[in-house]
């Protein structure tokens, strides 16, 4: 069953197995904005560490850039896709981005991963402060239409060609 866990130097041989996988596609969630990263094992180690300090609120942001919980999808052990939590929105994220943004290795998809780390996410946002989650996805990406709409998704519009959603988190839910 699907797991979220913090990014580790542990998982580092399914991690590259993974990265093959995606080869030149967009990683969403993955933090990784120049494109794909250099898959050495010094390289990986620094990644990690970066994507961890990035979770830290005591961690100098660059002026754009919001912290962010990464969290990576695994089962039995091994790296099956990328989970990421913004903890605020920007102007952009508010737009299109979204708070949380996700992809699952091509290998692994249609197994229920996303929908299950989407799920297994939602109480970390909460405890993270926010209250209400926005998750948005392009028109034309069933899976991930399919992944909000299934985890309670409310619609609101569409902007940019992105469909946006809020799902209710927080403690004044319910
Ligand atoms: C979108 C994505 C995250 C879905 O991941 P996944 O693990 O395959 O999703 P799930 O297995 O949880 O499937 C969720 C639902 O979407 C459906 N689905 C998944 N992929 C689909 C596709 N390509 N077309 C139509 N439906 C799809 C599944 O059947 C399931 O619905 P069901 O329970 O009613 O059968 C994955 O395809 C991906 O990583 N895509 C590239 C990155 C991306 O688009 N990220 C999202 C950015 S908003």
């Amino acid at each position: 069953m699907t797991e979220l866990v913090p990014p580790s130097p542990d998982l580092y041989d399914s991690w590259l197995a993974a990265e093959e996988d995606f080869g030149d596609e967009h990683r969403d969630g993955s933090g990784a904005f120049g494109g794909r990263e250099s898959t050495e094992r010094s390289s990986y180690d620094l990644m990690v560490a970066q994507r961890l300090a990035e979770g830290d609120p005591a961690t100098p942001m660059p002026e754009d850039r919001v912290h962010c919980t990464y969290l990576w999808m695994v089962e039995d052990g091994e790296f099956v896709g990328y989970l990421a939590i913004r903890h605020s929105l920007t102007p952009f994220l508010l737009e299109e981005g979204g708070h949380i943004g996700y992809s699952v290795r091509p290998s692994r998809r249609r197994e229920g991963h996303a929908t299950r780390a989407l799920a297994l996410s939602l109480p970390v946002a909460a405890s993270l402060g926010i209250d209400r989650v926005l998750v948005t996805c392009d028109e034309d990406n069933a899976g991930s239409r399919r992944t909000i709409e299934k985890n309670g998704g409310v619609f609101e519009d569409v902007r940019r060609g992105k469909r946006r959603y809020w799902i209710a988190v927080g403690s004044s839910v319910g």
